[in-house]
């Protein structure tokens, strides 16, 4: 008998991208008025009214911080109508926010959602040092060795000589060794001043230039770049760092380890992720949004782990249903 091909289940990613896009329209209409946290509030209410009305269960494990700071999207936060899937999810309505104020390229809003129980949770833990590549790099990084090392490594699996290589780094004075020696080992850095999620995914987008991510992010942007790149076919490493004390602490006392190496599969252990992202400005990969005189134009992507299926999405919104997400005055 012919066996029929299993009957595709839910893309609940299909459903995320309605979140991103409120997001990133509410976000872009703050683009370049210099008030981050207009933006950034403005993309968090969005999102949550959007979600809340997805079918789900949903368990914010990464959101805005705490209850008392973030009175939306809070760790811990319940959402959707508590009907099944039960889901983990990550929020970064605004990943550039200071990108965003400023008007500059390179500005996300983003989620990733997974099966309850299989998001890493930061706890105390703000940054972590990173290592990414596309599906071509996956197996020959690692993040215990040097730069150069990875670099010599990934160039030979890629077969380009390390001149080729183009390796994201966020411009940050912690970085200025890691930029030196990048250089010196031949490669050239693209250097940006803030959204590593898009840096990350940039490494699998083809054509993008970027070949690899290094250094120190945040750790909630590591674990949404690790749905992502587990879907893209990627592959990322991180370790916890800090260089505060009481954190370190904390930290610890918590059980977390500043020396353990975090896999894909330990910051998002589950192999049915979903990623969405929309673009506030400028990127790369996709397009920020656009208002015109009948609506907006915004341009997203869309992957699920299971299948490896990468959509991008240009979205047409009509000009009356984006007053919803106009905090503008
Ligand atoms: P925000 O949008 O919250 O400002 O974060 C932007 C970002 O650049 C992240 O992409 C990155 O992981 C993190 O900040 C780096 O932190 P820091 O700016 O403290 O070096």
């Amino acid at each position: 008998m012919v066996q029929r091909p299993s009957r595709p289940d839910r893309n609940i990613a299909l459903e995320m991208v309605r979140v991103t896009e409120a997001a990133a329209i509410a976000a872009a209409r703050w683009a370049g008025r210099g008030n981050k946290n207009a933006a950034d509030g403005a993309a968090v209410d969005a999102m949550r009214f959007v979600l809340e009305g997805v079918s789900m269960d949903g368990l914010v494990v990464i959101g805005e911080g705490e209850k008392d700071d973030a009175p939306m999207l809070y760790n811990g936060e319940r959402i959707g109508n508590q009907q099944p899937p039960e889901v983990d999810i990550a929020v970064d309505p605004v990943d550039g926010t200071t990108l965003t104020a400023a008007g500059r390229n390179g500005a996300l809003s983003v989620i990733a959602l997974a099966e309850r129980g299989s998001m890493f949770n930061p706890g105390p833990c703000f940054y972590m040092n990173k290592i990414a590549v596309g599906p071509r790099g996956r197996g020959v990084i690692d993040i215990r060795a040097s730069a150069t090392e990875n670099l010599k490594a990934l160039a030979q699996r890629l077969g380009k000589p390390v001149q080729e290589l183009g390796v994201v780094v966020l411009d940050r004075p912690r970085h200025d060794q890691l930029v030196a020696e990048v250089r010196e080992a031949g490669a050239r850095v693209l250097s940006i001043t803030d959204g590593d999620v898009a840096g990350a995914v940039a490494t699998a987008w083809p054509n993008s230039g970027a070949d690899i991510l290094l250094g120190i992010g945040g750790t909630p942007e590591g674990v949404i770049a690790a749905a992502a790149l587990k879907g893209l076919g990627g592959e990322i490493q991180g370790m916890l760092h800090t260089t505060d004390d009481a954190i370190r602490a904390q930290a610890l006392a918590l059980g977390y380890s500043f020396d353990r190496v975090l896999t894909a599969d330990d910051l998002v252990a589950s192999e049915n992720c979903f990623f969405s992202a929309t673009a506030i400005t400028d990127g790369d990969f996709l397009r920020g949004v656009r208002f015109h005189d009948f609506g907006a134009t915004t341009q997203s992507m869309v992957v699920r782990s299971r299948s490896g299926t990468v959509r991008t999405i240009e979205t047409f919104h009509r000009h009356d249903k984006l007053q919803e997400f106009n905090t503008v005055i």
